[in-house]
């Protein structure tokens, strides 16, 4: 079972078991980690899921789509070097290990 472990916004490290949480992004809200609303649900509209990817991960997952980047952009302004929104990591067993930052704003 792939765990996944999230650098909080106030500082702080939760790692978590994914069981059978879909994407990155409901695992988050099923522990109810702080700093992410995800007000949409993981619909793509509303860029308050976003994480940074650590480093290493960066180029394990699979590419974000035209989609997602032009969410983030339009949100932020720009997309930062391994901003993700994590609605849109699907968990799979590749991601076992994978560590994401909540930022301490979304938008
Ligand atoms: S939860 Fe809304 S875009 Fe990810």
């Amino acid at each position: 079972m792939p765990q996944i472990t999230f650098l909080l916004p106030g500082g702080g490290t939760q790692t978590l078991e994914a069981g059978d949480a879909p994407t990155v992004m409901h695992l988050a809200i099923r522990h109810d980690l702080p700093g992410m609303p995800a007000e949409c649900g993981g619909q793509l509209a509303c860029a308050t899921c976003m994480v940074d990817v650590a480093e290493a991960w960066r180029g394990r997952l699979p590419a974000p789509s035209p989609d997602e980047l032009d969410m983030i952009e339009d949100t932020i302004g720009s997309v930062p070097e391994g901003r993700r929104l994590c609605c849109q990591i699907a968990v799979t067993p590749e991601v076992d290990g994978l560590v994401v930052r909540i930022p301490g704003r979304q938008g």
